[in-house]
Order: C-alpha cells, then structure tokens, then sequence
C-alpha cells in the first residue's frame, strides 16, 4: 500500500486571496502548499486593468510569510469596457495569465461583469490572437432558469457560441459541477479544460440541504446531485490532461456566511490537499493526483512544472483546523465529514 506520494509542488489553478485583513489571512494558507495560484479578480472594485493587477500582486507578495517563494498569477476581470491594448501589454510583460469572465450578477462582486457579449469580442480575439486563456464562470443569471440547470443551460446559450464566433480562444470553464460540463469538455479537442474544485468532489446538494441548511457548503456555482459527483471525481482522476486542480477556496468570514442571505463560498485552501489525497486514494487513483494538482494545470497555461517537490504521508487522522481568525472575524474552514490521513510535508 503506499502511504507516500512525493509530487512537483502544486499549482492552485482558481483561488480568491481576498483583500485587507483577509488577504494576510489566508494567503499563507495556500501559499505553504502550493507555488502557483491563478488568482481571481473579483475584489469590489474589481481587478480591470494591468496597473490594478500590478498593484494586487504587490499586496499579496506583501502577505506572503518571509522567504516563501509562491508566485500569483495574476488575472484580469473583463468588463464591457476593458481595452484590448491594456490586455494585450499586461499579458505580453508576463503579469497576467488569463481574463476572467463573470455574467453579470452571478456570483459574489460579480456585479461589473458581461451584460452584452458582443462588446467583449473584440477583446475575446485580441486574446485569441496572442494565446491568453479566458477563465468562465459558466452559469446563466437569467432568473427564470433553475438555479440546478445554470450551467447546462449557460454551455448552449454563451459558451459554446463564444467558442464558436472566436477561433483559437483558449477556455478555462472553471469550477465544473455538472456532467454535461464534463461532457461538453470531453467533446473538444484542443482550446477547452475544466478545473474541478475540492468541495465539488466531496459533496452533493444534500450535504447543503438535507437535515438542516449548512451554508459552509453553499457555494457557487452550487453543488448537483450525486451523479454529478461521480461524473466529476471520474473526470479528475481519469488523468486525462483537460481537467485540473482549480479549489476555487473562497473565503468568506462566518458572519457573512452564517446569515440570512448568506454568501457564496467554501474556504478549503488548507487541508485541500489532504482532501484531494483521499478522495483519489478512494477512488483507486492515487496515481492520478500528480496530474491532477501538478500538471496538467500548467501545461495548458504553458506555464513549467515545478522543480521544487512536496510529499503526502498518510498515518493517523489529522487533526483538522476548524476556523481560521482573520482581522475580519473567523472564517471557518471546509469540513470534508471524513477524517483525512494525509499530511503535506513540503520538501
Ligand atoms: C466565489 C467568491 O466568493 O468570490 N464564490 C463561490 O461560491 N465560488 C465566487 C465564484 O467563484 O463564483
Ligand atoms: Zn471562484
């Protein structure tokens, strides 16, 4: 049985750091198990252009304990009104590595996002033309379709017709939750992957709603049923390259989740690991993980592997953080509902 697993040290490919207080946080969180983030945009204001990037970067270098080598990868948060000039110049001086695009009002700040996707093609084939990645939150806000079929239906309806009208755009559908996201993934070629989330692979919807609300797994876009999961955790530990590690941890203090409108959200940066090694350990397909967290994420960013290496020993239960206090109140921590095995030994 193996009970040690050294890989190249992982890349988070969808992370939220946050701002302020939380930024100094939670960064180090991520940033003792990980080298790379692809670090969303959606502060309030959001990231927009090249200078605002610039400036984020430097704050979370700023949180970063001394000495520690991780490296955000910046991204920028497209708006109808983003120039394809400032695109193209922050791309090209290796600051940013992907845009990211929010339908307006579908998640958490997502309030500056795209209303009118013909006023963004223009940028869609700047970025085409020079290789850089759109990142999709892939979720319809329409508010008479069901919440459980958002993505589904948002493949039909925008992406695919993106894709379509934009040859050559590489796409990130980020935070799969469905089997026909998986599907539609598995149907292309080249240009398209997916980045699956921790949470995902380890609960379904009634793990929000059955027996009582539990708002630490209300996320979005928010868990399926259970044949989802399984599509999901068959996808990530198939080793097929298209699927990667994004945990799309998303912290959000205990307050504003433990409310009457509670936020969107799941803060797993520091036991994902641990999580990701048993769920593939269960799955028979420890073998997989490597691909999954190291690999196959920065391949498709055209981004190296990393030389630097990180092992995962299994022993006895882990004792497992429940809450992380912030300058902003608590923020709790995802709570797998299985003892986790695996320690991470950073080499
Ligand atoms: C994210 C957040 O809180 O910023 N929330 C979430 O539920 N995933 C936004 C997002 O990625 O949708
Ligand atoms: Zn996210």
């Amino acid at each position: 049985m193996t009970d040690r697993l050294t890989i190249p040290l992982p890349d988070d490919m969808h992370l939220h750091l946050r701002d302020g207080a939380m930024l100094k946080a939670v960064t180090p969180a991520t940033a003792a198990h990980f080298g790379r983030a692809i670090i969303m945009p959606n502060l309030v204001p959001p990231v927009v252009t090249g200078a605002e990037a610039a400036e984020y970067r430097a704050r979370i270098l700023d949180a970063l304990p001394d000495g520690n080598p991780f490296e955000p990868l910046m991204t920028l948060y497209l708006t109808e009104t983003t120039d394809p000039d400032d695109v193209a110049a922050a791309a090209e001086s290796g600051l940013i590595h992907a845009l990211k695009l929010y339908p307006a009002g579908a998640t958490t700040n997502s309030a500056s996002g795209v209303r009118d996707f013909a006023k963004v093609q223009g940028v869609l084939e700047r970025m085409a033309e020079i290789g850089l990645p759109l990142c999709v939150h892939g979720e319809v806000t329409d508010a008479e379709i069901d919440i459980f079929d958002r993505e589904a239906v948002f493949i039909d309806r925008v992406l695919d017709p993106i894709r379509r009208r934009t040859p050559g755009l590489k796409v990130v559908m980020e935070h799969v939750t469905t089997s026909n996201g998986i599907d539609y993934i598995a149907s292309v070629e080249q240009g398209l992957a997916g980045t699956i989330t921790t949470h995902h692979l380890i609960i379904n919807r009634n793990h929000i709603l059955a027996g009582g609300i539990r708002p630490h797994y209300y996320c979005l876009p928010v868990a399926k049923r259970e044949e989802h999961r399984k599509a999901l955790l068959a996808a990530a530990t198939s080793g097929d390259p298209r699927y990667f590690s994004g945990t799309d941890s998303a912290p959000h203090v205990d307050a504003a989740k433990e409310s009457g409108c509670g936020c969107a959200g799941c803060f797993t940066a520091p036991n994902t690991l641990s999580c990701l090694a048993e769920v593939f350990e269960g799955a028979g397909a420890l073998d997989k993980l490597e691909g999954f967290v190291s690999r196959f994420g920065a391949d498709f960013y055209g981004l190296p592997v990393a030389s630097e290496t990180l092992t995962l020993e299994k022993g006895a239960p882990l004792e497992q953080p429940k809450s992380l206090e912030t300058g902003d109140g608590p923020v709790t921590v995802f709570d797998p509902g299985f003892p986790l095995h695996w320690r991470v030994i950073r080499d």
